[in-house]
This record gives structure tokens, sequence and C-alpha cells, in this order.
């Protein structure tokens, strides 16, 4: 990767960056997708105006994407999207490589607003002449419209990665408050029925593993919102031997939840029962102080939603005599009449715990995030929400198969005339 002029940056400690080159030329030898999407940049330069702010966890991943647009020609300055989301040997690994990164593990609230203003700075300063954001939850985009107002006319396009900061720009969009054009990537296909699913499914129950080492078979399992990760978690909560029950709000939801073979229960029934609680709604103290006043003894907390709202936390440490961190992601709340487990702090679980979601379905993810940055570039899109075409969310998902060897079937023209009529009947 190219390096940039005039770095500017702070992470916990540089010297962990040959770890941190490790761990991103790992990821990259899963994300063919991604791969080929540099390929092209490098040839075409799309990005070469372009100065690209980017709130995002900062994992072995997101430093390919990086690498990606920085190939396309863009400078990019980088902050995390969570306080304990971020690879330190990452971070340290992009700043040795000369990119503008804000982040460290456990930041502090203040310092988190502190390094996405140092990106803020950043695209103020650069002499480019167009601005673009990635964002993951939206906090850079609402900093952006409430502080800096003055370099909305350079800002060409952003994106948005997950349900929460999608629910978000759908409310502001709601009350015309969106003052340039940001992609829902969250919203393809190719993102959200996979890296929600299979990457949330699997990566939350491995944070919860590395955080307690507990055995998931012959567990209570309460999945909190069967959504795309709530389904996502159940599946592999049962397929490891659990016994799975949901709580949810949509009617639909709960139906199929019921039909899918799992109990469905109220939450102030299923606090009676569970073992393990995994909150995963995008919605506030879903598992509020109440309702953690009834659970068993020993019941284990993690939250996989974007914010660490899910779980009434406060409420959590307002009723405990005693908090003791007794591993490095778990902690245990002594209420004196029981212990309750909390892991991750209550943030989400699979990225403060273990390490985000496998390179392989980032791929795809990461895939929508540069081609949705390229396609606002290349288009004159109105300020507001908007979603990337499908036939962009299609062409992902061919490469995905291409590079992982599946051939699959096409329409002969015939079919596709066919499809497309309506003529032909009985
Ligand atoms: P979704 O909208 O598909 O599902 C959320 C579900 O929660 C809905 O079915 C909703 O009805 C339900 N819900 C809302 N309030 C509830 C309540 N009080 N009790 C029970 N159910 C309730 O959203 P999706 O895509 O599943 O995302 C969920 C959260 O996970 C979001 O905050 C999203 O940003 C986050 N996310 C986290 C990832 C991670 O790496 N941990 C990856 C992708 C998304």
């Amino acid at each position: 990767m190219p390096s940039q002029n005039s770095t500017k940056f702070n992470v916990k400690d540089t010297s962990f960056a040959p770890q941190g080159e490790n761990n991103i030329a790992w990821a990259a030898t899963q994300m063919g997708t991604l791969a080929a999407i540099e390929k092209r940049f490098k040839k075409e330069q799309p990005f070469k105006d372009v100065t690209v702010g980017m709130a995002l966890h900062v994992t072995k991943e997101t430093a390919n994407l990086v690498a990606a647009l920085v190939t396309g020609g863009a400078q990019v300055a980088i902050t995390g999207c969570n306080p304990l989301s971020t690879q330190d040997d990452v971070a340290a690994a992009l700043a040795k490589r000369g990119v503008n990164v804000f982040a460290w593990k456990h930041e502090t609230n203040k310092e988190y607003y502190e390094n996405l203003n140092e990106v803020i700075r950043i695209m103020k300063e650069s002499k480019r002449k167009i601005l673009a954001t990635i964002d993951d939850g939206l906090d850079l985009v609402t900093t952006i419209h409430q502080s800096h107002s003055d370099m909305l006319s350079r800002l060409k396009v952003g994106t948005e990665e997950t349900t929460t900061g999608v629910i978000r720009l759908a409310a502001m969009a709601n009350d015309n408050a969106v003052k340039y054009p940001v992609i829902a990537v969250n919203d393809n296909q190719t993102k959200h029925l996979f890296d929600n699913y299979y990457g949330t499914g699997q990566s939350t129950i491995d944070g919860i593993l590395r955080a307690t080492a507990i055995l998931f078979a012959g567990k209570k399992v309460v999945v909190v919102g069967y959504g795309h990760c709530g389904k996502g978690v159940a599946i592999r909560a049962q397929g490891m031997g659990s016994n799975v029950t949901i709580v949810e709000v949509d009617p639909i939801r709960s139906l199929q939840a019921q039909m899918d073979g799992y109990t469905v229960l109220t939450m102030n029934r299923a606090a009676l029962v569970g073992d393990v609680f995994i909150t995963v709604t995008g919605n506030k103290h879903v598992i509020s102080a109440s309702h953690i006043k009834t659970m068993k003894s020993g019941a284990i907390l993690a939250n996989s939603g974007h914010f660490d709202l899910e779980i009434d936390v406060i409420g959590l440490k307002k009723m405990a005599k005693k908090v003791s961190r007794i591993r490095p992601s778990l902690d245990e709340y002594n209420l004196g009449t029981k212990k309750i487990y909390l892991c991750g702090e209550g943030r989400l679980v699979n990225l403060a715990a273990a390490e985000g979601h496998p390179s392989e379905v980032m791929d795809m993810s990461f895939a929508g995030q540069a081609l949705a940055l390229e396609y606002g570039l290349k288009h004159d899109l109105l300020p507001g929400m908007h979603q990337l075409p499908s036939e962009v969310d299609q062409g992902i998902a061919a490469t995905k198969l291409q590079t992982m060897g599946v051939d699959y079937e096409k329409l002969t023209s015939e079919q596709y005339r066919y499809s497309k009529s309506w003529q032909e009947g009985t």
C-alpha cells in the first residue's frame, strides 16, 4: 500500500505493528472479492482527489478495506466506532503504513469523541477537493451535521455499515436533515443476509466463549431480538446443543421463531429461566434492571447490538454491592443474594471479547463499502439516504461465488424472456 503524506496518528503502541501486519495478511487470504476490486481500483484510481474519513471497527478486515481505498488513490483518516473494538496491533500497523489512525482499545467515551474529531480535522484540513465518509453507527455523520456544517458542501458521498446506523439515518432523512448523499450499505443483500446472520451468529458465540469458556450444550440460551443477527445467533447456539428461547416484539418474527422450533417467551418469563442472555435488537434496555433482579444466580449477560444500551448496565451497577473483573472480558456483579456475569461491559461482545466477524463475511460487507463509495463519487446523488443498485449487489455475490470456486446456474434467453412475459399460461 502506498504511504500517505504527513501522517498523524494516535495508537496504543506502534511496536505491535508486526503482529498487526500478520493479522492483516491472514485476513487478506480470505477476502478475494475485495482483492478483485482493489486490483481494478489500482488501474482506475477512482479516489485520487478524495479524502475519506472513516469511523469503523479498526480490525484486520477494515485494514484491508483501507488498503483497497488507498490503492485506489484515497487519503484516509480512520477512527474506531466503539471504545472496545479496536485491535491495537492492526491500528499500529496502519500507523506504520502511513494511515492517519486514531484508535485504541479501552478508549473512554471522551477519548472516543476526541478521536472522531481528529478524523474530522484531517478531512477539513485536506487539500483534496472531495470528501467522503464511511460510518458504522452514524456517529461520524451526526457529529459532522451537528458541529461541522461548514464542511458539508465538500462531502460528495457517505456510506453506513450497520442496522442501527441505518435506523438513525432514516430518522434523519425523515426530518430532511441529511445534507449529503449517504448510502445504506447495511441494506445490501450481500451485507445483512451474510454479515448480520452468519457473521454475528458465529462471532457472538465466539465472543461469549472467549469471555467465559462455558459449555453451550445443555444451556438455556435466551436470544432477545429475532432479526438478521438474532436468527444467526439462535441457530448457532442451537447447533451447539443449547435450548434456545426467543424474545421478540414483532409478531411475525415471533411466529417465525416459534415455527423455527424455538420457545417464544416474554422477557419477564425468559428472565426466570435463562442461563445465558444475548441481546441483538438495536433497542434500549431490552434487559432492564428489574429483569436482572429476577434472574438465576450465575446468569451470564452479553450484548451484540451496536450500542451498549441494550442491557441496563447502569441499573445493574446500581444494584451491585461489588463489581470484580474476574477475566479480561468478564465482570462479576455481586448483588448480595446472587451473582450476575456481564461479558465485554455490555458492548458488542463479538468485537469487545473476540475479533469480530470472520474475514470471509467482511469480504462481502467491505466490497459493498468500496463499491458504494465509488458509485457515490461517479453519480450526482441528491442529499439524503440511498441504496446501492441491486446489480452492484448481485455483482458482489457473483464475484464471491467465483472466489469460492462455485459455478451457479444461469437463465437461458428463452427462460429470461418467459420470466418477463405474461402471454403464456396453462
Ligand atoms: P433487525 O432490525 O433485523 O432485528 C432487530 C430485532 O429486534 C427486530 O426483529 C425487532 O423487532 C427486535 N426488537 C426490537 N426491540 C425489541 C425488544 N424490546 N425486545 C425484543 N425484540 C426487540 O436488526 P439486525 O440487523 O439484527 O441488527 C440488530 C443490532 O445488531 C443492531 O444494533 C445492529 O446495528 C447490530 N449489529 C451488530 C453486529 C455485530 O457485529 N455485533 C453486526 C451487524 C449488526
